[in-house]
C-alpha cells in the first residue's frame, strides 16, 4: 500500500494542496451508488414507493443535483433548504417540507414554489397551512406527523418519537389527529394525503421500524374507519451509518425489503387502503462517502494526554461535542508508519470539548502531516460555524481519479459581510 491515502483515486495530499485543509472530502460514486441502492431497493410490487433525501444530512447544489437525477424526493426543514431547493433547480413536487414550528412565510414560500407535500407538525399549523393555501388559491397536500411514542436506542438529542418529543402529534392523542385528517380532508384549500413517522436517527436494527410500522398501521386503520382513507405512509429516516468498527448496520436492501414486507403485511391483515410508501434517509445516504482532511499542527504532551492539534475541529464536526459521537482516522500521508503513539485529536476552538477522537492510536505525527477522519459526511458540513471565526471547510467531489470543488472554502470578508450600521426606521 502507498503512503498516501487516496480516494477514488485521489491522493489526499493532492486535494490538500490545490484546496487547503480542512477538506471535506465525498465520493461522488459512493454517494451515487447509495442513492441508487435506496432507489432500486425501496421498491414493492404493491406499493408507490419514494425515497426522499433528507437534506439536513448534507446539502450543496451539487448534491441536490446527485439526488435529483437519482429520481429521489427532497425533504427540507426550513425556508433555507427550502430556497437552496429552488436556488439548484430541484423539481419542486418531490419536495416535502417537514418542521416543528414553520412560519407563515416560510409555508407561503412552500405553496407558492408548489412543494410536494406539507407535513403538518399539528393542529395550529395545519390553520396556517389552509390560510395560506386560501391566500394563495393552492391546494396544500397535508400529511399529518404522528409520534409514534417508540424509543430507538440513540442519543436522546436524536430521538424523535418518545412521548415527549416536540415533533408531530402523539399517537396517544388519537382525536387530536382526526380531526386533523378530518379538517384537511374537508378543506376546499388543502388535501389529506396521509401519516408521517420518525423514530430517531442512526438506527441499527430493523426491529424499531417494524414496531412502528405496526403500531402506525392499527392506528391508521382506525382513522381509516373513523374518518378517510389514508393514501400514503411517510416512515421517515433514521438508518444508521457505521462510524467506527464493530458498527454494521443492516444492509439497506434488506432494511427496505424488510420495512415494505411488514407494510405489506399490515394493509392484508388490515385492509388498509395505503397505496403509496415514503422513506426519508439522510445519514445512511451520506455519512460513509465523506472524508475530512485535516493539516496537523502542533502536538502537545500534558500529564496524562498526547494532544495532535488540527486545523478544523467543533466548528466543522460538533457531533464529537453535542453527542459524544465517536470517529476513525488515519494520518493521510503516513498509511503505512506503525500505530506508535496513543493520543487525542482536538481542534483549534477556544473550548476544552473541542476533541475530535477522544483516543486513538496514530503514528508519531509532525506539523504539516495531513490526517483523515473518516465518516464525516453527516451532520458535518451542514452543522458547521462560524465559532471563532473560522471560516467554513471546502468541500470537494471525487471520482475516477478526478476532483471538483462544490463548495468553496468561505472567505474571511464573507464573515462580515453582513456587518452593518444602518439607522432602522421604527
Ligand atoms: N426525517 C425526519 C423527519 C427527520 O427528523 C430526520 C432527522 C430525517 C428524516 C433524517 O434522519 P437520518 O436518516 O439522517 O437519521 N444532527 C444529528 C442528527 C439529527 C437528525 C434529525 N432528524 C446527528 O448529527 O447525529
Amino acid at each position: 500500500m502507498d503512503d498516501i491515502l487516496t480516494i477514488e483515486g485521489v491522493a489526499a495530499d493532492r486535494l490538500a494542496s490545490a484546496l487547503g485543509t480542512p477538506l471535506i472530502v465525498y465520493s461522488e460514486r459512493a454517494l451515487e451508488d447509495r442513492l441508487c441502492e435506496f432507489k432500486s431497493s425501496f421498491r414493492h410490487a404493491e406499493f408507490d414507493t419514494q425515497v426522499i433525501y433528507a437534506s439536513k444530512a448534507f446539502s450543496c447544489t451539487a448534491m441536490l443535483k446527485l439526488v435529483e437525477n437519482a429520481g429521489c424526493g427532497l425533504d427540507v426543514v426550513s425556508g433555507g433548504e427550502l430556497a437552496a431547493a429552488d436556488n439548484a433547480g430541484f423539481p419542486m413536487d418531490r419536495v416535502v417540507f417537514h418542521g416543528n414550528n414553520k412560519t407563515p412565510d416560510e409555508l407561503r414560500l412552500a405553496l407558492k414554489l408548489g412543494v410536494g407535500s406539507i407535513i403538518v407538525d399539528n393542529p395550529i399549523e395545519l390553520t396556517e397551512v389552509e390560510r395560506a393555501a386560501a391566500d394563495l388559491g393552492v391546494c396544500a397536500h397535508v400529511i399529518i406527523r404522528v409520534n409514534p411514542g417508540i424509543e430507538a436506542d440513540t442519543h436522546k438529542y436524536i430521538i424523535t418519537a418518545n412521548i415527549d418529543s416536540k415533533f408531530g402529534v402523539s399517537i396517544y392523542e388519537r382525536d387530536t389527529v382526526f380531526e386533523m385528517a378530518r379538517r384537511a380532508e374537508n378543506s376546499r384549500h388543502m388535501r389529506f394525503d396521509g401519516i408521517h413517522i420518525h423514530i430517531g436517527s442512526q438506527i441499527f436494527g430493523i426491529d424499531p421500524y417494524i414496531a412502528a410500522v405496526r403500531e402506525i398501521s392499527e392506528f391508521v386503520s382506525e382513522l381509516e374507519k373513523e374518518v378517510c382513507g389514508v393514501k400514503v405512509l411517510d416512515l421517515g429516516g433514521g438508518f444508521a451509518a457505521a462510524y467506527v468498527d464493530g458498527e454494521t448496520p443492516l444492509p439497506v436492501s434488506d432494511v427496505c425489503s424488510q420495512i415494505l414486507d411488514e407494510c405489506y403485511r399490515q394493509k392484508k391483515a388490515l385492509g388498509l387502503s395505503v397505496e403509496k410508501i415514503m422513506i426519508e434517509p439522510g445519514r445512511s445516504v451520506v455519512a460513509e462517502a465523506g472524508t475530512t482532511l485535516y493539516t496537523v499542527g502542533y502536538t502537545k504532551k500534558t500529564a496524562n494526554k498526547k494532544y495532535v492539534f488540527v486545523d478544523g475541529g467543533m466548528s466543522d464536526n460538533i457531533r464529537p461535542a453535542l453527542y459524544g459521537a465517536k470517529y476513525r482516522c488515519d494520518a493521510a500521508n503516513k498509511m503505512n508508519a506503525p500505530r506508535s503513539e496513543k493520543v487525542c485529536v482536538a481542534g483549534k476552538c477556544c473550548e476544552s470539548g473541542d476533541i475530535i477522537i477522544e483516543q486513538t492510536l496514530l503514528p508519531k505525527l509532525e506539523p504539516g502531516d495531513l490526517l483523515a477522519v473518516y465518516t464525516t459526511g453527516a451532520y458535518g458540513y451542514s452543522m458547521a460555524s462560524n465559532y471563532n471565526r473560522l471560516p467554513l471547510p471546502a468541500v470537494a467531489f471525487v471520482k475516477d481519479g478526478k476532483a471538483r470543488c462544490v463548495i468553496k472554502r468561505q472567505p474571511y470578508e464573507d464573515m462580515w459581510r453582513l456587518d452593518a450600521d444602518l439607522t432602522v426606521d421604527i
